[in-house]
C-alpha cells in the first residue's frame, strides 16, 4: 500500500475508506484510539477468511487442513518477529493481551527471580496493567516495589532512574509511551542503566506500537509486551517478546494441551520448548492472523507517514486547544508526538467535558485512564484524553476545538467536583 500523505503531513482521508466502521451513519468522531483502534478491511477479512477457509486446531492434527492452520499461526509469529526486530520467531509468545503478557511475566520471571528484600522498579507513569502484576508479586514475595519518578516533561529522566537503581534491583518494568500523557520514555537509556545492575528489563509497548517503529534489540528490552487491538488488530490477542535465553528460562505458566511432550502418571512431566510451553490450550489463531494483517497494514503505510501524521495532529491539537481559555495541555505531548494529547479544563470535571463532547458526536476518554497513581502525582482529578489514529482528520480536530470552546460546568462539576472515576 502506498501512503496518501497530504501537504499538511496528514495521511489523508483515503485511508478512512479501509475502515468500514468509520463510514457507518452516526459513527462519532472517534478519538479514543489509545483505548482501542478501529480495524481496517484487511484485518476483518483475515479474521473471517481464517474461519471460512482454514479453521482447525493448531499444533495437533496430522492432516492437511490442521497443518495449514498451524502454518498460518506460525507465519503470524514471523510477521510479529519482523515488526519488533526480534532475532527469532520463537521469541514471540502469543497471549490474550498486554495485561496477560505482563501477568505471565510476573508469575514466571517474577517468582523465579524475586525474593524477600529484592527490588522491582516501575516508573511513575505505568498503566495498572504494568503496575499491579509487579505490585502483587512484591506483596506476595516480600520484595520492595520502587517507583522511579516522572519528570516535569512527563518522562522518566535517566539520571532520576539511575538514582533509584541499586544492587537489590532484579526487574525493571518501563512503559514505552504513556497512555495518559503521550510522552515517550527514553527506554534505551533506561534499559542500559538497569542492565548495569543485572536487572531484567520489561517494556510495556501497548501505546507505542501504533505510533513508532520498535526494535527490541536496539532498545535493549529483555521482554516487550503489546496488544493487537491497539494497533488496528483484533481484541483478544497480545504479544510477549522475550530474548531467547531468558524466555527459555520461563514457565511453564498455565499448563495444559500443547505444553507437554508427553505425560505419564509415574514420571515427571516433560514440557515442550518455548514459545509453545507458554501457550497452553487452543490459541486464538484467527487473532494471530488478524494481528499479522494489522502489522502489515501499518508497514504498508510506512513509519515516515505515520510519524508525520502524528506530528501534524498533535502539533495542531496542542497549538489550537491550548489557546482556548481555561484549557490546559497536560505534560509535553509535542516533544515526541505519539498520538495522545491530554488536557484539563479549569473548574470543569473531566466527565462533564467528556459528556459535552459526546453530545456533539465526539468520543474521548476522560478520567484517570487506569493510571490513578500518575494522576495523583500530577495533582489532577483526571484528564480529557484525545487519542489519534491514522484515520484521524483535521476536520475532526476542528470539531473538538469548536466543542471545547463552548464547554460549561455541568452535573459532575456540581455534584462530584472532587470525585474521581475510572
Ligand atoms: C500503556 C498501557 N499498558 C497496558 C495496557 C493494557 O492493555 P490491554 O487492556 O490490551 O491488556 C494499556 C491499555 O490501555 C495501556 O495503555
Amino acid at each position: 500500500m502506498t501512503s496518501t500523505a497530504t501537504s499538511s503531513g496528514l495521511i489523508g482521508d483515503a485511508v478512512r475508506e479501509r475502515f468500514p466502521i468509520l463510514g457507518r451513519r452516526g459513527f462519532p468522531v472517534y478519538l479514543d484510539n489509545a483505548a482501542t483502534t478501529q480495524k481496517p478491511r484487511e484485518v476483518l477479512d483475515s479474521l473471517v477468511g481464517y474461519y471460512e477457509t482454514v479453521n482447525s486446531n493448531v499444533g495437533r492434527g496430522y492432516y492437511g487442513l490442521a497443518m495449514a492452520s498451524t502454518e498460518q499461526y506460525e507465519q503470524a509469529r514471523e510477521v510479529v518477529r519482523r515488526f519488533l526486530g526480534a532475532e527469532e520467531a520463537d521469541e514471540i509468545v502469543f497471549t490474550a493481551s498486554t495485561t496477560a503478557a505482563t501477568n505471565l511475566l510476573a508469575d514466571t520471571l517474577g517468582r523465579a527471580t524475586v525474593g524477600p528484600g529484592d527490588q522491582v522498579v516501575v516508573t511513575g507513569l505505568e498503566h495498572n496493567s504494568n503496575l499491579l502484576p509487579w505490585r502483587r508479586l512484591c506483596d506476595d514475595t516480600g520484595a520492595e516495589l520502587v517507583v522511579a519518578p516522572v519528570g516535569a516533561d512527563g518522562r522518566v529522566e535517566p539520571s532520576a532512574f539511575a538514582a533509584v537503581l541499586g544492587p537489590r534491583v532484579r526487574i525493571v518494568a518501563i512503559g514505552h509511551v504513556s497512555n495518559v500523557l503521550g510522552t515517550v520514555n527514553p527506554v534505551r537509556e533506561l534499559a542500559a542503566l538497569a542492565h548495569r545492575h543485572g536487572a531484567r528489563v520489561v517494556v510495556d509497548g501497548a501505546q507505542a506500537v501504533a505510533h513508532r517503529p520498535v526494535d527490541v534489540r536496539e532498545l535493549g528490552a529483555d521482554f516487550y509486551t503489546f496488544s493487537a487491538h491497539k494497533v488496528y488488530g483484533p481484541m483478544g490477542t497480545g504479544v510477549l517478546y522475550g530474548r531467547r535465553e531468558l524466555l527459555e528460562q520461563l514457565g511453564p505458566y498455565q499448563v495444559g494441551g500443547g505444553t507437554v511432550k508427553g505425560v505419564r502418571h509415574d514420571s515427571p512431566v516433560q514440557y515442550v520448548p518455548v514459545p509453545a510451553r507458554l501457550e497452553a490450550g487452543t490459541p486464538n489463531v484467527a487473532g494471530a492472523a488478524g494481528l499479522a494483517a494489522a502489522l502489515e497494514f501499518v508497514a504498508g503505510l510506512g513509519w515516515d507517514s505515520v510519524r508525520a501524521h502524528d506530528e501534524a495532529l498533535v502539533g495542531q491539537a496542542v497549538a489550537e486547544l491550548a489557546a482556548i481559555p481555561g484549557v490546559r495541555i497536560v505534560g509535553d505531548p509535542g516533544a515526541e508526538p505519539s498520538g495522545i494529547v491530554s488536557l484539563a479544563v479549569d473548574g470543569i470535571h473531566p466527565y462533564d467535558v467528556g459528556g459535552h463532547l459526546d453530545r456533539r458526536g465526539i468520543a474521548v476518554r476522560c478520567g484517570v485512564h487506569c493510571a490513578s497513581t500518575l494522576l495523583d502525582d500530577l495533582g489532577l482529578l483526571g484528564t480529557v484524553r484525545l487519542s489519534f489514529a491514522v484515520y484521524t482528520t483535521e476536520a475532526e480536530l476542528d470539531a473538538v476545538r469548536r466543542a471545547l470552546a463552548e464547554v460549561e460546568p455541568g452535573e459532575w462539576t456540581a455534584s462530584h467536583p472532587d470525585t474521581r472515576f475510572l
